[in-house]
């Protein structure tokens, strides 16, 4: 590939996903781009370059982007993240918002629907203490592909094994011919949409809890630091953060600070006083700081208690 070739996907993908790549990648363009050469009879990538060149090909240019996206996911990914999810954010959040006020989460790079799954699943397994309360997951992700495939629900005995504990199959899931499905109480919990973090965020409304893993990995920092600032903004003033095991938001935003003592978990810093706008809120509650005291590190028994 000539280099000409090379800045022009380089550029491309930084401008429309955020993802950036240096020529150790060529490999990766190589490998990921070829079945597309295949698909629009384009004989190699220079002669795709030139055609995403002209600028006139939204359709294929779009191709690229979803074919360069890394969409590895699995059910309850590092787990941590979720214990801490169900142990706290969900019960603090339940004890100090009125009971009439639904609870919005967030799936911000979705893939193929497992993380908003595991979200919905712990949810459905919180049902006796969260009662009728209304909780909205929105999932979402640049990709149109994997978008559809988390629509379906329909994962393989693989997929499955990554990450589901048995009793939560149990309850959750259908067997297929091929596969199994995610239970239809749980697929109606999430709403699935093409999004596009680099976009504006704000018709998305605002969000109790955002989790945005293993995404901004791919971003250089100065797309980071945009899409933390926009993140900050979607979330509520005592919302919660969960980032992927590699990110965080030190040296990046101001705005959103690590949770002491819980890895991947960042709070809002509150705008007025530059104090944890969670903290201010959990002393004016007995029931909501007693929940913020509990141990993080010893998720309770159940369905995900042991994974
Ligand atoms: C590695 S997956 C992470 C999936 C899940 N969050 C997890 O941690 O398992 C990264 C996802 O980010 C999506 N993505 C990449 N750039 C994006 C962007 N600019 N806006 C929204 N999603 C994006 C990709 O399509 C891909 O599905």
């Amino acid at each position: 590939m000539s280099p000409h070739a090379f800045a022009v996907f380089a550029a491309l993908l930084r401008n429309r996903s955020g993802l950036t790549i240096g020529p150790d990648k060529l490999y990766l363009l190589e490998t990921r781009l070829t079945p597309l050469l295949r698909q629009h009879r384009i004989a190699n990538l220079d002669g795709l370059a030139t055609r995403l060149a002209q600028g006139r090909c939204e359709k294929l240019a779009r191709a690229v982007v979803e074919a360069m996206a890394t969409n590895e996911t699995y059910f309850f990914r590092d787990i941590t993240p979720f214990a801490h999810f169900r142990d706290h954010t969900l019960r603090y959040l339940h004890a100090s918002r009125p009971a009439s006020a639904s609870l919005r989460l967030w799936s911000a790079a979705a893939s193929t629907g497992q993380e908003a799954y595991s979200l919905a699943m712990i949810v459905a397994e919180s049902s006796p203490w969260l009662g009728a309360r209304g909780i909205e997951i929105v999932a979402t992700d640049i990709a149109r592909t994997p978008l559809e495939r988390a629509r379906a629900g329909h994962y393989t005995q693989f997929e499955i094994q990554r990450g589901v504990p048995m009793a939560a199959l149990v309850r959750h899931f259908q067997k297929q011919e091929a596969g199994w499905r995610i239970a239809e109480n749980l697929r109606a919990m999430v709403r699935f949409q093409e999004w596009n973090l680099l976009t504006d965020l704000s018709p998305l409304g605002r969000f109790d809890v955002i989790f945005c893993r293993n995404v901004l990995i791919y971003f250089d920092r100065p797309t980071k630091m945009r899409v933390l600032e926009a993140l900050a903004e979607q979330l509520a003033p005592d919302g919660v953060l969960y980032l992927g095991g590699a990110e965080t938001t030190l040296g990046l935003t101001s705005r959103l600070v690590p949770e002491p003592g819980a890895p991947s978990v960042y709070r809002r810093v509150s705008d007025a006083t530059g104090t944890i706008a969670l903290e201010m809120n959990a002393s004016s509650s007995a029931a909501a700081s007693a929940i913020e005291r509990r141990p993080v590190s010893r998720p309770r028994s159940g369905a995900f208690g042991t994974s």
